[in-house]
């Protein structure tokens, strides 16, 4: 029997080149070997954005798009929506029972998220109890299809650490081995800055995306810092300070071009705006094909609805199984 993983994102909207290198390209090879669970997680967007939901339905859907443009193939994974699967709220109502306070409050993923949620909305902006909640569904997500592993960044390890020791909980209070304890699997992929050298983010205006035009690519990377100590071409450069351009060279080009860029740029060969001119035509090649894809399936909006639909069904069927043993154990009629 193959292992299976399950990962989600929340919809954030149209996602960007950090996103793809850090999390969906790793997918994409998982998938064939891995029993394939992918779902956008509308529910955990609520945690946040309970009060702006007005383009939640449209940011649910460029999520989808941008995986099944990336590669991600509905044929071999099963790709869904979170609040298209109920069965993940009965799942979370019975791991919040055992699950103790303490454990969530220690979650500093959380208390990350807390601290940026206060800083937005103001000093007084309020923990909801949903999003005291937000490893418990999220466990609930993972072992709603009893998942043996986790892809994700290493910014979630420490959620997958509490789903860990839930289901641990879970099987000792039930008297049952039922849950796997669900590892993370981490991809060893550099991580990608933004255009400003902080990191990639969509609030801080310093991302390139997915769905970007080739036009709006190569005008973005012409504002990548360089090494910023050099004024003329004929400067000798320092690629190891060339804060994001280089960077952007050694996660995108062969291994004779970063050896050419180097050269160039230490005998004061190369100017910095036609190295980044250069780059952008780079990264514009390596996506042109996920981007004709992308474009593909927002001309054919149903068909991505039809995956979605299929796909819950399919996880639905899944999730019933699971939550009927679940049932079974902790006595429900
Ligand atoms: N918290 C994850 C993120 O912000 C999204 C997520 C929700 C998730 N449920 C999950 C990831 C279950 C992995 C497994 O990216
Ligand atoms: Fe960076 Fe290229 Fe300029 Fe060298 S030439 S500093 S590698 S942008």
């Amino acid at each position: 029997m193959k292992e299976r993983i399950v990962s989600g994102m929340r919809p954030t909207g149209k996602l960007h080149l950090g996103h793809y290198l850090g999390v969906i390209q790793n997918w994409v090879e998982l998938q064939h070997k891995y029993d394939s669970f992918f779902f956008v997680a509308d529910w955990h967007a609520l945690t946040t954005k309970y009060d702006k939901t007005e383009s939640l339905r449209d940011d649910v859907i460029d999520v989808a798009i941008d995986w099944l443009a990336s590669g991600i193939d509905p044929e071999i994974s099963t790709v869904y929506v979170q609040s298209m699967v109920p069965e993940i709220a009965e799942l979370n109502v019975y791991l919040g029972m055992i699950t103790p306070q303490n454990w969530v409050e220690r979650d500093p993923c959380l208390k990350d998220m807390v601290k940026i949620l206060r800083t937005k909305d103001g000093q007084d902006s309020q923990m909801s109890y949903g999003l005291l909640g937000y490893p418990v569904l999220m466990s609930a997500d993972i072992m709603m299809m009893n998942a043996t592993h986790v892809p994700v960044g290493i910014d979630q390890v420490a959620h997958i650490e509490i789903t860990r020791d839930i289901a641990r909980r879970f099987n000792h209070i039930y008297k049952e081995e039922f849950f796997n304890e669900p590892k993370p699997l981490l991809n060893h992929c550099s991580l990608i800055c933004g255009l400003d050298g902080n990191k990639m983010g969509k609030s801080f205006q310093n991302d390139i995306k997915i769905s970007d035009t080739e036009e709006v690519t190569a005008k973005k990377i012409m504002t990548a810092i360089t090494d910023r100590s050099r004024l003329r071409k004929t400067d000798l450069g320092h690629p190891d300070e060339c804060e994001v351009a280089f960077k952007y060279w050694e996660i995108f080009g062969t291994k004779e071009q970063i050896e050419k860029v180097r050269f160039e740029c230490e005998k004061g060969e190369r100017g910095c705006a036609d190295c980044k001119r250069q780059l952008g035509a780079l990264i514009n090649e390596k996506f042109a094909p996920i981007r004709e894809k992308r474009r593909y399936y927002e001309n054919h909006i149903d068909e991505v609805k039809d995956i979605l639909n299929e796909g819950s069904k399919k996880a639905r069927i899944e999730a019933q199984k699971i939550l009927t043993e679940v049932r079974r154990l902790v006595k429900m009629y």
